[in-house]
């Protein structure tokens, strides 16, 4: 019998199906389509505490996670080859935000050439840059894959059976399934299985393409941001709406996110737009992830990491494991 029965493949199910295998558990998880086709598949992978000027404990969280990301992308890259477009490029911030360092315009224009004039100036966040969310889930599944962690795509959960302060089994597509022990990693989908506080926040995204890659560093603005992938495209993001699982780009979101971009680094008006598309970040209250302690005592939550699951996935998986490495 599995240890561990992990519901959702998105970053954080299998960041923490790994730490735990890698702890000497057996792991199952169960996703319903292909793992990473949700917000973990859709975001921009920016590894920006201060860019995205987090407070208090989420700050701390997210600092924690910052420092262990060249440990765990260089454990990943051992198992798969791959570093996932992991790299400390850099966030030149257009609002103050923590830990920074401010540029004048000249010193913007030899940091990163091309900006806007208009701009005045910049907060430098060194040690924050990106990894390609895109690389990173593949990477991840071939890591759980090499670790023999049992990955069941096309699973659907429907219910969570309990009987008084726990988990008796699940009642799935497959069939009703049974562990020691159950992790809760569904995104912004948490809701239709628990009672829990987390709602979807719809972003809308685009890329384009920059052939002579003229920009290195990520720029992050009011509502908007522009990171630079090492192959040449730019993601621009993003919007946050509160309008349930609408699915769809919005032409004038589109047209929003293009002005703003154009206006800080007006290159982006001869480039060619290579794609849009959106996702549902998982909100939680105070925009703080639920990590660890369920209602029921064989049922470990994580779940709700908002506008930052990518840079949390590290010390997600930590927290987790060591929650159910606990004798239960
Ligand atoms: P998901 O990736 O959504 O995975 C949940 C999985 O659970 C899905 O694959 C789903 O199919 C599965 N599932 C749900 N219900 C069931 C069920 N009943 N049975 C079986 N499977 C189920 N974070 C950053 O750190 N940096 C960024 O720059 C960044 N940018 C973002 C930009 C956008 C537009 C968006 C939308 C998000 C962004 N995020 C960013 C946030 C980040 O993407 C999320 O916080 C993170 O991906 C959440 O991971 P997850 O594994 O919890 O959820
Ligand atoms: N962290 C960037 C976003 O959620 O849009």
């Amino acid at each position: 019998m599995t240890d561990v029965l992990i519901i959702g493949g998105g970053v954080i199910g299998l960041a923490c199906g790994i730490e735990l295998s890698l702890r000497g558990a057996a792991v199952t998880l169960l996703e319903r389509h292909n793992c990473g086709n949700g917000a973990s598949w859709a975001a921009a992978g920016m590894l920006a505490p201060g860019a995205e000027t987090l407070t208090g404990e989420l700050a701390d969280l997210a600092l924690q996670s910052l420092s262990l990301y060249p440990q765990w992308i260089n454990q990943i890259s051992k198992i798969t080859g791959d570093s996932c477009g992991y790299q400390k490029c850099g966030i030149l911030a257009l609002q103050a935000c923590p830990n920074s360092q401010w540029l004048n315009t000249e010193q913007l224009a030899e940091k990163q050439t091309g900006l806007s004039p208009e701009l005045g100036g910049a907060y430098w966040l060194e040690s924050e840059g990106q990894v390609d969310n895109r690389k990173l889930v593949p990477a991840l599944v071939l890591a759980a894959r090499s670790l023999q962690i049992k990955i069941l795509e096309g699973v659907e959960v429907n219910r969570i059976a309990t009987n008084n302060n726990q988990v008796t089994h699940l009642e799935t597509s497959l069939g009703k399934m049974q562990s020691d022990r159950y992790l809760l990693a569904t995104g912004a989908w948490t809701k239709s299985l628990l009672p829990l506080p987390i709602s979807p926040r719809k972003g809308q995204m685009l890329s384009l393409h920059e052939s002579d890659r003229t920009l290195q560093k990520i720029i992050y603005g009011d509502q908007i941001y522009l990171v630079p992938r090492g192959d040449g495209r730019i993601i621009v993001g993003a919007t946050v709406e509160d309008v349930g699982f609408l699915p769809g780009n919005r032409a004038a979101s589109v047209q929003h996110l293009l002005s703003r971009a154009i206006s800080i680094y007006p290159a982006i008006a001869n480039l060619p737009i290579l794609d849009t598309w959106w996702g549902f970040r998982p909100y939680a209250p105070n925009e703080l992830p639920l990590l660890g302690t369920s209602e029921y005592e064989n049922l470990a939550l994580a779940v709700g990491h908002y506008r930052n699951g990518i840079l949390l996935a590290p010390i997600t998986a930590q927290i987790l494991a060591n929650h159910l490495e606990k004798p239960k």
